[in-house]
């Protein structure tokens, strides 16, 4: 059984751990512009990491940005390594919720997690790298449990819209959803726009890493989920999508291995039917296709390399084409991007068996928001530790390794987004069907009619 402990026995509900990181400084800025949402309208919380030097820093730019000076004193320091055990233990112990914004993951994460665990403290981060996040789900689901912690990943950008966001569509659907494919776009202004190195890095590492995932998984020995109704088909590597009309691609980041275990976890724990899922990725007209493939092709070869993958490391900005930066995006690029999720689902209308005939229904639903990695990642972040902290009743009753969907399923956390700008919405297309199916039986009639007038 899980207690979460807002009372006063941890002297913060929330430590912000990397909180001197890129992503970090803003987290901290949006816990901050948050902390009236926290249980009985205060937030406790805390900076923490390495570097006191730097975390002061960070506090000190939060409080010029947001114009809340008392920050400045109000905010604690606590100095933790993640090759220092002990710090990490003194850490958790002080801490109701660990966001971790420490990364790559593969490296740094698993230290924190245990301390986590064993130090009764839940934990929030905002990996994007599937290998971390099945590699944590196999060894600490059942310590976690025991000690009634809930170790959630992927509460960023990655994979908060995509899982939440298929949820989102199943509970609008009027039927039993089937599956869903998602289109993901992202625009930038006329300054552009770029990713920090740090996801660079972790990218890199689980290329070069990405044949231990599947002996990872097959120590789960999961059975396969079953199928309701049409097999998803898998789109090819490159095609040019009517959905978003533009050439698209399969998304390589974690949502798919994300969604996928909340599938698992659902149709497992609550016996509901698993919805198929395929995601993908704009990524716009012909010249981009070009870079995409010198870009892809270089990747794909020095990655394979400790060379190479210095070389990646060391020069971020011209192996990307662009797209990421050891500086990283900057305020006035961040203001002006935004992303959008179009998730295009099928399934049964109610009434109608899905062990039976095709899927008769479709539904369209949207989860659009601000900037990916340093605005969107923060406010998800940011709301999915809040949830924890006062909807604790919709949690899972037990404490284990989860991914957000299996978490947050029940409570509020899509109408909490929503209040801070990562929209879900959505539209059917039932009426379609519905009009589709009652034309033919018309054209029956009528036919019927003629041929065998009832006068
Ligand atoms: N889910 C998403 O959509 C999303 C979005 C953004 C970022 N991310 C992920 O978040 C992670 C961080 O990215 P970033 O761009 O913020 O990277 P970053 O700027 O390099 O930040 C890394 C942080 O880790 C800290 N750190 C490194 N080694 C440490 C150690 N031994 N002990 C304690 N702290 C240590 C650094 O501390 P110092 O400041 O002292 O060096 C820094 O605070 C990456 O894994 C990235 O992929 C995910």
């Amino acid at each position: 059984m899980v207690h979460v402990d807002t009372s006063s026995s941890r002297p913060y509900h929330l430590v912000i751990f990397g909180a001197s990181g890129f992503t970090g400084q803003f987290v901290v800025e949006e816990v901050a512009r948050t902390a009236s949402e926290g249980p009985k309208g205060n937030l406790k919380w805390a900076v923490a990491g390495r570097s006191k030097q730097k975390l002061e820093k960070v506090v000190e730019q939060a409080a010029g940005v947001l114009g809340k000076p008392e920050l400045r004193t109000e905010v604690d320091i606590i100095v933790a390594d993640v090759g220092e055990p002990d710090s990490l233990a003194a850490m958790c112990k002080q801490a109701v919720i660990v966001l971790n914004c420490v990364g790559p993951y593969r490296f740094y994460g698993e230290p924190v997690v245990k301390a986590c665990v064993e130090n009764g403290a839940h934990h929030i981060d905002i990996c994007g790298e599937p290998q971390f996040l099945e590699g944590m789900q196999l060894n600490y689901s059942g310590e976690a449990a025991e000690n009634g912690v809930y170790i959630i990943g992927s509460c960023g950008f990655d994979s908060i819209p995509a899982d939440m966001g298929v949820l989102y569509t199943r509970d609008q659907f009027k039927g039993t959803l089937t599956a869903v494919e998602s289109f993901l776009t992202v625009s930038s202004g006329p300054d552009g726009g770029c990713i920090h190195d740090g996801t660079w890095q972790s990218a890199i590492y689980g290329f070069a890493d990405g044949h231990k995932l599947q002996s990872l998984r097959r120590k789960f020995n999961h059975k396969p989920l079953p199928t309701v109704g049409s097999k998803l088909k898998r789109r090819g590597a490159l095609f040019f999508s009517n959905e978003i009309q533009q050439y698209t691609v399969p998304f390589m980041g974690s949502d798919p291995s994300v969604v996928k275990r909340t599938q698992r976890f659902v149709a497992e724990e609550h016996q509901a039917t698993p919805v198929q899922y395929g995601a993908y990725a704009g990524i716009g007209g012909i010249g981009n296709i070009i870079k995409l493939m010198f870009a892809g092709m270089m990747f794909w070869f020095l990655v394979k390399f400790h060379f190479g993958r210095n070389l990646l490391i060391k020069h971020p900005e011209f192996f990307s084409f662009g797209m990421f930066s050891k500086a990283g995006p900057s305020r006035k690029q961040m203001e002006a991007s935004s992303f959008q999720f179009a998730f295009y689902g099928e399934g049964y209308s109610e009434g109608q068996d899905p062990t039976q005939g095709k899927p008769n229904a479709k539904i369209r639903a949207v989860v659009q928001g601000p900037e990916c990695g340093y605005v969107a990642t923060p406010i998800a972040m940011v709301q999915a530790a809040l949830t924890i902290l006062n909807e604790s009743s919709a949690m899972p009753k037990k404490g284990g390794v989860y991914t957000p969907g299996a978490a947050f399923a029940k409570t509020t956390l899509v109408d909490r987004l929503n209040k801070h700008g990562v929209f879900f919405f959505f539209c059917l297309f039932v009426c379609l069907f519905v009009c589709l199916f009652f034309l033919k039986h018309l054209l029956i009639c009528i036919i019927t009619i003629q041929w065998f007038p009832p006068f």
